[in-house]
């Protein structure tokens, strides 16, 4: 006699079956994927490259639409392209078995009628390293969905991921998630991505001890893992390359032979098991519905070990180790919600790993988009909590990304052919040199020049984007910023500015305005992006010989 759920799940395996022949079939390049062009990876719909302008819905919006409703038209308003929204494992599966879309369709439709593509987050088994979103009939049956445990033996709120049962419960829900989603978006693709867990982790310890974790810790580093080392030697993230220097590159043997003893190695490992449970799962998804997925990561704060910040997700120094783990997984990214904005997007921004920031912390400078994107080729931004940004005619973000919306053409086009640069200032760093062409630019932090109008206490961020479109014409996008030109090389030239315009950017078409040449550029020295709002200016640039240059002298004011 076959009972209900068993006969579900063998429906279940043969529409994946079905459906993957399918899409087999037709990898055609019809449904979203990611694509190179130039040095940067680009996410494509339609045929054609998206620019992700995000924003992440609180934990809990998504479970009540009602609740949800009136915040749509927010988004719209803020210039948003793209919601990255939870779906609940607990929610779509109360019952082993019988599963609930009610709330996904709500979410597609509502983007939809928005005008607002969706990335989709899947808080299966881990969310913020806890179990938390696991359906009820997981959570009550520690036996056959075992917990991890600290080295003391403690059962943790957390399903281990040395456990088949866990993983395949997860998976057999993920891969009806995909599979509903391939039937009521296969063709509209308002989804476009999908983020697999949430901010995967081990707290308390660096590592599981449940005692399959134990029994596989003593055992040898697989193949696997040992392969892709090898293979990728010269390329390895410098911080783990060093790590495994330290055994003169062991090529096998137990986990602490080919790592050494500590804290790290437990880690290495716990990275190489959650990423084959996540593999799974991501493979489980895509053989039915094959769009471009990725997991997040917590970062880590300064002086803390492994297990006091969430040990082993796909943290920058164990990118190798997930990479290798979980092909599937098509990348890692950052949640941001520290200050060292740019420092994460470098550490992020390496080894081939395209940057996507799924979370920012809302209460950061918008302007940090302007830099992700044009310095790091990142595919998207998205602030945390979107719905409680507050008013959107006086939120910073929405005028962000509205003259984002109008650079994305540009943007996508210029990405990874190293004809932008990024820049962030703030007190710390208040002025920065970059090189583009034949130039050379100097920005300055607004604060720095007499003339700018300070608000009181810690100067805010400031920063934007510099777009080559010409050897001498360049677009400047931001806020507070002041910009000086020089020859790129000691030519005995001086740059000077032809002209410079403020204008907008329409279905990629530059449409000037003002023509910025007096006090606006303080009479053809500079050119100034002021920091209250986010604006475009123009800049025909050119060269002429041995003048004496007029300097911005007395007027300069460093910052304290
Ligand atoms: C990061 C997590 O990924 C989010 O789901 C949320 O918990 C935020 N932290 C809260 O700051």
């Amino acid at each position: 006699m076959i009972t209900w759920p068993v006969r579900k799940t063998l429906f279940l395996i043969l529409c994946m079956l079905a459906f993957h022949v399918s899409f087999a079939q037709r990898n055609d390049g019809s449904l979203p994927h990611l694509m190179k062009n130039g040095t940067a990876t680009q996410l494509m719909i339609g045929g054609k490259p998206f620019l992700i302008l995000g924003g992440e819905l609180g934990n809990s919006t998504a479970s009540d639409m009602a609740y949800l409703r009136p915040f749509w038209p927010n988004f719209t308003e803020m210039n948003l392209n793209t919601i990255l929204a939870p779906v609940y494992w607990e929610l779509i599966e109360p019952e082993e078995g019988r599963y609930n879309f009610a709330l996904v369709d709500s979410l597609i439709h509502s983007a939809r009628a928005h005008n607002l593509r969706l990335v989709l987050l899947w808080f299966g088994s881990w969310k913020n390293s806890m179990s938390c979103y696991a359906p009820l009939w997981v959570k009550t049956d520690q036996k056959r969905f075992p917990r991890a445990r600290t080295k003391d033996g403690r059962a943790l709120e957390i399903l281990t991921p040395f456990s088949d049962e866990n993983r395949n419960a997860d998976a057999r829900a993920f891969a009806a998630l995909m599979n509903h989603i391939r039937s009521v978006d296969g063709k509209e693709h308002t989804v476009i991505m999908v983020q697999v867990e949430n901010e995967i982790g081990m707290l308390h310890d660096a590592r599981d001890y449940c005692e399959e974790a134990n029994e596989w810790f003593a055992g040898q580093v697989p193949a696997g893992l040992m392969g892709y080392l090898q293979k990728n030697k010269a390329s390895l993230i410098p911080e783990f390359r060093q790590i495994w220097q330290q055994t003169g590159f062991r090529s096998s043997g137990a986990w602490e032979e080919v790592f050494g003893v500590g804290l790290h190695t437990d880690e290495i490992f716990m990275a190489w098991y959650f990423g084959r449970y996540t593999d799974y799962i991501a493979e489980a998804g895509k053989s039915v519905y094959p769009l471009p997925m990725y997991v997040n990561a917590a970062l880590i704060r300064p002086g803390y070990r492994p297990g006091q910040y969430p040990s082993a997700g796909p943290l920058p120094h164990l990118m190798d180790v997930w990479r290798a783990a979980a092909p599937q997984i098509d990348f890692f990214a950052p949640d941001i919600y520290f200050k060292s904005f740019v420092e994460w997007c470098e550490k992020y921004d390496r080894s081939g790993n395209p940057l996507f920031i799924p979370e920012v912390g809302n209460n950061q400078s918008p302007v940090n988009a302007f830099y992700a994107f044009a310095q790091h080729n990142a595919m998207g931004y998205s602030p945390f909590s979107i719905e409680s940004l507050g008013n959107p005619e006086t939120n910073p973000l929405t005028k962000a990304y509205d003259v984002l919306t109008q650079l994305a053409p540009l943007i996508l086009h210029n990405q990874g052919h190293e004809r932008m640069v990024g820049v962030l200032l703030d007190s710390a760093h208040h002025k920065t040199r970059v090189k583009l062409g034949d130039y050379a630019f100097n920005v300055r932090h607004e604060y720095s020049w007499a003339y700018a109008h300070k608000s009181e206490g810690e100067p805010p961020r400031f920063g934007g984007m510099i777009i080559m479109l010409a050897p001498d014409e360049f677009l400047i996008a931001g806020c507070g910023i002041i910009v000086t030109f020089e020859p790129r090389r000691n030519n005995g030239m001086i740059a000077g500015i032809g002209r410079i315009d403020e204008g907008r950017s329409i279905d990629g078409k530059w449409t000037p305005g003002r023509r910025m040449n007096g006090d606006q550029s303080h009479q053809g020295r500079h050119l100034h992006l002021p920091g209250h709002t986010y604006g475009i200016q123009k800049i025909k640039l050119y060269m002429y010989e041995y003048g004496i240059q007029l300097m911005e002298g007395n007027d300069e004011e460093e910052l304290e």
